[in-house]
């Protein structure tokens, strides 16, 4: 945090609360080192991860675009402005998605700024896959029952899922459900499918009047290109058709354009864009370059 004035140090705390963009580079400056752009896009990028009034959004960029990275500081900064009650982390499994989970408790213990800024939210549920943070109480009242964060992977049950008796899931992330090899079996592609679709879709409250201490909820699918039969591809054909849940809703980043310029060269220079290119190119693999970095 830069050096300040007791009200200017307030008003920025204020502001990370609201601002995703600011709330990285304040509380976790140490990855976010490369000042995030201002443009169009990457705007779309964040409002589509904070956005209380977006109940789907589906961003396919590329590989090592900053997307769990970003999704990650977003699950932050809602368990520390209190701003959900339930958080679901999903991956491909239970064994690929905890280790998230994990470095979130470690950020919340070890990240001196956080700390010292917001105190210490460990609960006595915190050694357990699900953990969850202390409630938030002013003269003797809860004003937030605290956040639970649930890690999960294709197959297990979110649909019934309810937080304290009382919540049911309201962020959910879903990145990366597939690698290049789950994909190449047709019966794992429609595991997946079914289980985003039965499961993680089924999980959220579908009641139009929220209770006092209840948020609305949202759902986020982040993921490459990995296949023209994965989930993030069915999604984008999904997301073209009138009144889909995604409306306008949805991102594609690719790294370059078709002449191999780079459309962030701020992380990433036309000279490496080639270098990647020719690299794929060599292997023989350039429909792989096609569907993971031009998505
Ligand atoms: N401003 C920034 N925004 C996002 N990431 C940044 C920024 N500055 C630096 N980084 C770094 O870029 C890397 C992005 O990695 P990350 O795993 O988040 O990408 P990803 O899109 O999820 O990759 P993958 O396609 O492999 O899942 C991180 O090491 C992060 O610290
Ligand atoms: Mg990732």
């Amino acid at each position: 945090m830069t050096q300040g004035q007791p009200n200017e140090i307030d008003a920025l705390i204020t502001r990370c609360g609201t601002d995703l963009r600011e709330f990285a580079h304040t509380f976790r400056a140490d990855a976010f080192y490369i000042p995030t752009p201002q443009d169009e896009e990457t705007n779309k990028f964040l409002d589509l991860l904070v956005n209380p009034a977006i109940a789907h959004s589906l961003i396919n960029a590329h590989r090592d675009w900053g997307k769990t990275s970003w999704v990650v500081t977003a699950i932050l900064q809602r368990i520390l402005y209190r701003l959900a009650n339930c958080i679901m982390y999903c991956s491909l499994t239970e064994d690929t998605a905890t280790p998230r989970t994990d470095a979130l408790k470690r950020e919340l213990e070890r990240n001196r700024l956080i700390v010292d800024t917001f105190g210490n939210l460990r609960s006595e549920k915190w050694a357990q896959k699900e953990w969850c943070t202390i409630p938030m109480v002013e003269d003797g009242v809860e004003l937030h029952p605290g956040t639970q964060v649930v890690p999960r992977g294709i197959g297990q049950p979110v649909r019934g899922w309810l937080y304290d008796n009382k919540y049911r899931p309201d962020y959910v992330v879903v990145d990366d459900i597939q690698t290049r090899k789950t994909v190449k079996s047709k019966t794992l592609r429609d595991e997946a499918w079914d289980w985003l679709n039965g499961e993680v879709l089924g999980c959220f409250s579908h009641r139009d009047k929220l209770g006092p201490k209840e948020f609305p909820p949202k759902l986020i699918v982040i993921g490459n290109m990995l296949h023209e039969d994965c989930v993030v591809n069915r999604l984008r054909e999904e997301a073209e058709k009138p009144g889909s849940l995604w409306g306008d809703n949805y991102l594609i980043l690719p790294l370059c354009d078709d002449s191999l310029r780079s459309r962030r060269p701020e992380f990433v220079s036309d000279q490496k864009v080639k270098r990647i290119y020719q690299h794929y190119k060599n292997m023989g693999e350039l429909n792989t370059f096609a569907q993971e970095y031009q998505c």
